[in-house]
Protein backbone atom coordinates (compact mmCIF):
# COMPACT_ATOMS: atom_id res chain seq x y z
CA UNK A 1 0.00 0.00 0.00
CA UNK A 2 2.32 2.59 0.91
CA UNK A 3 6.05 2.15 -0.34
CA UNK A 4 8.82 4.57 0.84
CA UNK A 5 12.18 4.26 -0.59
CA UNK A 6 15.53 6.00 -0.03
CA UNK A 7 13.58 9.45 1.81
CA UNK A 8 16.12 12.43 1.71
CA UNK A 9 14.50 15.27 3.35
CA UNK A 10 15.87 18.63 4.38
CA UNK A 11 14.40 21.88 6.20
CA UNK A 12 15.76 25.01 6.38
CA UNK A 13 19.21 23.18 4.88
CA UNK A 14 19.17 20.44 7.74
CA UNK A 15 19.13 17.29 6.73
CA UNK A 16 15.77 15.69 8.86
CA UNK A 17 15.23 12.44 7.04
CA UNK A 18 18.42 10.44 5.42
CA UNK A 19 17.50 7.28 3.06
CA UNK A 20 13.97 6.36 5.16
CA UNK A 21 12.26 3.37 3.96
CA UNK A 22 9.23 1.61 4.94
CA UNK A 23 7.19 -0.76 3.50
CA UNK A 24 3.39 -1.32 5.12
CA UNK A 25 1.16 -3.59 3.22
CA UNK A 26 -2.68 -3.55 3.34
CA UNK A 27 -4.23 -4.19 6.70
CA UNK A 28 -1.17 -4.04 8.89
CA UNK A 29 -0.48 -2.25 11.67
CA UNK A 30 3.19 -0.36 11.85
CA UNK A 31 5.03 1.40 14.52
CA UNK A 32 7.17 4.01 14.75
CA UNK A 33 9.49 5.01 17.92
CA UNK A 34 12.38 6.97 18.15
CA UNK A 35 13.70 10.38 19.62
CA UNK A 36 12.17 13.68 20.10
CA UNK A 37 13.44 15.58 17.11
CA UNK A 38 14.34 12.31 15.26
CA UNK A 39 11.77 13.26 12.14
CA UNK A 40 8.78 11.25 12.93
CA UNK A 41 6.53 14.12 12.67
CA UNK A 42 8.49 15.36 9.61
CA UNK A 43 7.67 12.20 8.38
CA UNK A 44 4.33 11.93 8.79
CA UNK A 45 3.96 15.91 7.19
CA UNK A 46 6.20 14.56 4.25
CA UNK A 47 3.60 11.37 3.32
CA UNK A 48 0.98 14.35 2.44
CA UNK A 49 3.40 16.96 0.79
CA UNK A 50 3.86 19.82 3.33
CA UNK A 51 5.35 22.40 1.09
CA UNK A 52 7.92 23.39 4.74
CA UNK A 53 9.91 20.34 3.63
CA UNK A 54 12.51 19.96 0.64
CA UNK A 55 12.36 16.37 -0.56
CA UNK A 56 15.87 15.94 -2.11
CA UNK A 57 15.71 12.41 -3.50
CA UNK A 58 13.45 9.37 -3.29
CA UNK A 59 10.06 8.33 -3.90
CA UNK A 60 6.52 7.75 -1.88
CA UNK A 61 4.40 5.69 -3.65
CA UNK A 62 0.74 5.06 -2.65
CA UNK A 63 -0.95 1.84 -4.16
CA UNK A 64 1.54 2.13 -6.89
CA UNK A 65 1.18 5.31 -8.08
CA UNK A 66 3.89 8.20 -7.09
CA UNK A 67 2.23 10.62 -4.94
CA UNK A 68 5.46 12.46 -3.98
CA UNK A 69 4.01 15.78 -6.41
CA UNK A 70 0.51 15.42 -5.49
CA UNK A 71 -1.15 18.07 -3.53
CA UNK A 72 -2.00 17.33 -0.04
CA UNK A 73 -5.66 17.53 -0.62
CA UNK A 74 -5.72 15.36 -3.44
CA UNK A 75 -3.05 13.02 -1.27
CA UNK A 76 -5.68 12.98 1.35
CA UNK A 77 -8.50 12.06 -1.57
CA UNK A 78 -6.36 8.67 -2.24
CA UNK A 79 -7.09 7.86 1.09
CA UNK A 80 -4.34 8.88 3.62
CA UNK A 81 -5.26 10.62 6.57
CA UNK A 82 -2.98 11.95 9.07
CA UNK A 83 -4.14 12.78 12.63
CA UNK A 84 -1.89 15.34 13.71
CA UNK A 85 0.51 15.54 16.90
CA UNK A 86 -0.43 19.31 17.72
CA UNK A 87 -3.97 19.74 15.70
CA UNK A 88 -4.00 23.35 14.79
CA UNK A 89 -7.44 25.46 15.67
CA UNK A 90 -8.99 26.60 12.78
CA UNK A 91 -11.47 29.82 13.64
CA UNK A 92 -14.81 30.63 12.16
CA UNK A 93 -14.72 26.97 10.59
CA UNK A 94 -16.93 24.40 13.05
CA UNK A 95 -16.31 20.61 12.26
CA UNK A 96 -19.48 20.03 11.29
CA UNK A 97 -19.21 22.36 8.44
CA UNK A 98 -16.15 20.81 7.56
CA UNK A 99 -16.40 17.47 7.34
CA UNK A 100 -20.00 18.04 5.45
CA UNK A 101 -18.20 20.26 2.77
CA UNK A 102 -15.16 17.45 2.33
CA UNK A 103 -17.39 14.86 2.28
CA UNK A 104 -19.50 16.10 0.06
CA UNK A 105 -16.28 16.53 -2.20
CA UNK A 106 -14.72 13.59 -1.57
CA UNK A 107 -18.63 11.05 -2.31
CA UNK A 108 -19.03 9.76 -5.62
CA UNK A 109 -22.69 9.49 -4.21
CA UNK A 110 -23.44 12.36 -2.43
CA UNK A 111 -24.71 11.07 1.28
CA UNK A 112 -28.50 12.69 2.28
CA UNK A 113 -27.82 15.15 5.46
CA UNK A 114 -29.32 12.59 7.16
CA UNK A 115 -27.20 10.16 6.91
CA UNK A 116 -24.33 12.44 7.16
CA UNK A 117 -25.46 13.78 10.74
CA UNK A 118 -26.30 10.10 11.89
CA UNK A 119 -22.86 8.97 10.99
CA UNK A 120 -21.19 12.02 12.45
CA UNK A 121 -23.66 11.68 15.99
CA UNK A 122 -22.96 7.59 16.20
CA UNK A 123 -19.45 8.75 15.57
CA UNK A 124 -19.42 10.97 18.68
CA UNK A 125 -21.02 8.60 20.64
CA UNK A 126 -18.34 6.17 20.04
CA UNK A 127 -15.83 8.81 21.31
CA UNK A 128 -17.59 9.92 24.39
CA UNK A 129 -17.53 13.98 22.99
CA UNK A 130 -20.22 16.46 23.88
CA UNK A 131 -22.33 16.61 21.37
CA UNK A 132 -21.87 20.37 20.76
CA UNK A 133 -18.36 20.07 20.05
CA UNK A 134 -18.65 19.55 16.42
CA UNK A 135 -20.76 23.15 15.83
CA UNK A 136 -17.63 24.57 17.87
CA UNK A 137 -14.99 26.09 15.31
CA UNK A 138 -12.37 23.26 14.62
CA UNK A 139 -10.34 22.68 18.15
CA UNK A 140 -11.09 26.25 19.31
CA UNK A 141 -10.66 25.88 23.57
CA UNK A 142 -10.47 22.36 23.20
CA UNK A 143 -8.14 20.62 25.61
CA UNK A 144 -5.22 18.68 24.27
CA UNK A 145 -7.27 15.39 24.80
CA UNK A 146 -10.68 16.81 22.70
CA UNK A 147 -8.64 17.95 19.77
CA UNK A 148 -6.90 14.63 19.79
CA UNK A 149 -10.41 12.77 19.46
CA UNK A 150 -11.96 15.59 17.11
CA UNK A 151 -8.75 13.92 14.78
CA UNK A 152 -10.22 10.47 15.52
CA UNK A 153 -13.62 12.10 14.77
CA UNK A 154 -12.66 12.96 11.07
CA UNK A 155 -11.26 9.69 10.42
CA UNK A 156 -14.40 7.86 11.22
CA UNK A 157 -16.17 10.11 8.98
CA UNK A 158 -13.50 10.43 6.35
CA UNK A 159 -13.13 6.31 6.18
CA UNK A 160 -9.17 6.53 4.58
CA UNK A 161 -7.23 3.50 3.82
CA UNK A 162 -4.40 4.83 5.17
CA UNK A 163 -3.65 6.29 9.30
CA UNK A 164 -1.16 7.90 10.20
CA UNK A 165 -1.17 8.80 14.02
CA UNK A 166 1.08 11.25 14.91
CA UNK A 167 1.42 10.73 19.34
CA UNK A 168 -2.17 10.60 19.26
CA UNK A 169 -1.74 9.43 23.32
CA UNK A 170 -0.25 12.27 24.06
CA UNK A 171 -2.36 14.38 26.19
CA UNK A 172 -5.06 11.90 26.33
CA UNK A 173 -5.96 10.85 29.73
CA UNK A 174 -6.01 7.09 30.30
CA UNK A 175 -9.80 6.38 29.88
CA UNK A 176 -9.76 8.37 26.81
CA UNK A 177 -6.62 6.52 25.26
CA UNK A 178 -8.61 3.98 25.67
CA UNK A 179 -11.91 5.25 23.82
CA UNK A 180 -9.60 6.09 21.03
CA UNK A 181 -7.92 3.23 20.83
CA UNK A 182 -11.23 0.69 20.95
CA UNK A 183 -12.11 3.23 18.25
CA UNK A 184 -9.15 2.68 15.74
CA UNK A 185 -9.31 -1.40 16.57
CA UNK A 186 -13.32 -1.12 15.75
CA UNK A 187 -12.38 0.66 12.64
CA UNK A 188 -10.15 -1.83 11.49
CA UNK A 189 -12.04 -4.46 12.30
CA UNK A 190 -14.90 -2.65 10.16
CA UNK A 191 -11.87 -2.27 7.38
CA UNK A 192 -10.26 -5.07 6.66
CA UNK A 193 -7.85 -3.60 4.20
CA UNK A 194 -6.75 -0.22 6.35
CA UNK A 195 -3.57 0.12 7.72
CA UNK A 196 -2.10 2.19 10.34
CA UNK A 197 1.25 3.41 11.49
CA UNK A 198 1.02 4.92 14.53
CA UNK A 199 3.96 7.11 15.69
CA UNK A 200 4.58 7.12 19.49
CA UNK A 201 6.93 7.53 22.47
CA UNK A 202 4.91 4.80 24.80
CA UNK A 203 4.25 1.16 24.69
CA UNK A 204 0.66 1.30 26.03
CA UNK A 205 -1.32 2.50 22.82
CA UNK A 206 0.42 -0.88 21.17
CA UNK A 207 -1.13 -2.62 23.85
CA UNK A 208 -4.51 -1.42 22.60
CA UNK A 209 -3.44 -1.40 18.83
CA UNK A 210 -1.39 -4.12 18.66
CA UNK A 211 1.04 -3.72 15.97
CA UNK A 212 2.27 -6.46 13.45
CA UNK A 213 5.62 -4.60 12.83
CA UNK A 214 7.68 -1.85 15.35
CA UNK A 215 10.24 0.15 14.24
CA UNK A 216 12.83 1.80 16.03
CA UNK A 217 14.32 5.41 14.25
CA UNK A 218 17.11 6.98 15.17
CA UNK A 219 18.68 10.35 13.24
CA UNK A 220 16.30 10.27 10.53
CA UNK A 221 15.78 6.61 9.54
CA UNK A 222 15.40 3.32 10.95
CA UNK A 223 17.49 1.37 12.81
CA UNK A 224 15.84 -1.58 13.90
CA UNK A 225 12.30 -3.26 13.00
CA UNK A 226 10.92 -5.94 15.44
CA UNK A 227 7.62 -7.18 16.77
CA UNK A 228 5.39 -5.53 19.92
CA UNK A 229 8.61 -7.11 22.13
CA UNK A 230 10.67 -4.22 20.54
CA UNK A 231 8.40 -1.90 21.85
CA UNK A 232 8.60 -2.99 25.11
CA UNK A 233 12.77 -3.45 24.72
CA UNK A 234 12.60 -0.16 23.91
CA UNK A 235 10.53 1.12 27.17
CA UNK A 236 13.27 -0.82 29.38
CA UNK A 237 16.11 0.36 27.95
CA UNK A 238 15.86 3.52 26.09
CA UNK A 239 17.26 4.69 22.70
CA UNK A 240 20.72 5.14 24.01
CA UNK A 241 22.04 1.71 22.72
CA UNK A 242 21.01 2.83 19.14
CA UNK A 243 23.32 5.70 19.02
CA UNK A 244 26.98 5.44 17.72
CA UNK A 245 29.45 6.81 20.76
CA UNK A 246 29.89 10.18 18.27
CA UNK A 247 26.04 11.22 18.71
CA UNK A 248 26.13 10.19 22.57
CA UNK A 249 29.46 12.97 22.55
CA UNK A 250 27.17 15.51 20.33
CA UNK A 251 23.88 15.21 22.72
CA UNK A 252 26.52 15.44 25.97
CA UNK A 253 27.78 18.66 24.27
CA UNK A 254 23.95 20.21 23.22
CA UNK A 255 23.24 19.54 26.94
CA UNK A 256 26.37 21.26 28.56
N1 LIG B 1 10.74 24.80 10.55
C1 LIG B 1 11.83 24.17 11.00
N2 LIG B 1 13.04 24.76 10.95
C2 LIG B 1 14.15 24.16 11.38
N3 LIG B 1 14.16 22.92 11.92
C3 LIG B 1 13.00 22.29 12.01
C4 LIG B 1 11.76 22.86 11.56
N4 LIG B 1 10.77 21.96 11.77
C5 LIG B 1 11.35 20.87 12.33
N5 LIG B 1 12.67 21.08 12.47
C6 LIG B 1 13.65 20.16 13.09
O1 LIG B 1 13.53 18.90 12.47
C7 LIG B 1 13.87 17.88 13.41
C8 LIG B 1 12.80 16.81 13.36
O2 LIG B 1 11.59 17.31 13.91
P1 LIG B 1 10.29 16.39 14.05
O3 LIG B 1 10.06 15.72 12.75
O4 LIG B 1 9.20 17.24 14.59
O5 LIG B 1 10.78 15.31 15.13
P2 LIG B 1 9.95 14.27 16.01
O6 LIG B 1 8.54 14.29 15.53
O7 LIG B 1 10.65 12.97 15.78
O8 LIG B 1 10.09 14.72 17.43
C9 LIG B 1 14.02 18.57 14.75
O9 LIG B 1 15.39 18.71 15.01
C10 LIG B 1 13.34 19.90 14.55
O10 LIG B 1 13.91 20.90 15.37
MG1 LIG C 1 6.77 14.68 16.46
Amino acid sequence: MLDIKNLHVKIDNKNILENFNIHISKGEVHAIMGPNGTGKSTLSRVILNDKRYTVEKGDITFNGENIRNLSTDKIANKGIFLANQLPCEIDGVTTADFLRTVVTNKEDKNISLYEFIKKVENAQTDLKMKPDMIHRSINKGFSGGEKKKNEILQMKILEPKLIILDEIDSGLDVDSLKVVSENVVSYLREHNDASVLIITHYPRILEYIKPDFVHVMIGGNIKESGTYDLALKVEKEGYDSYKTSASIVSDKEQNE
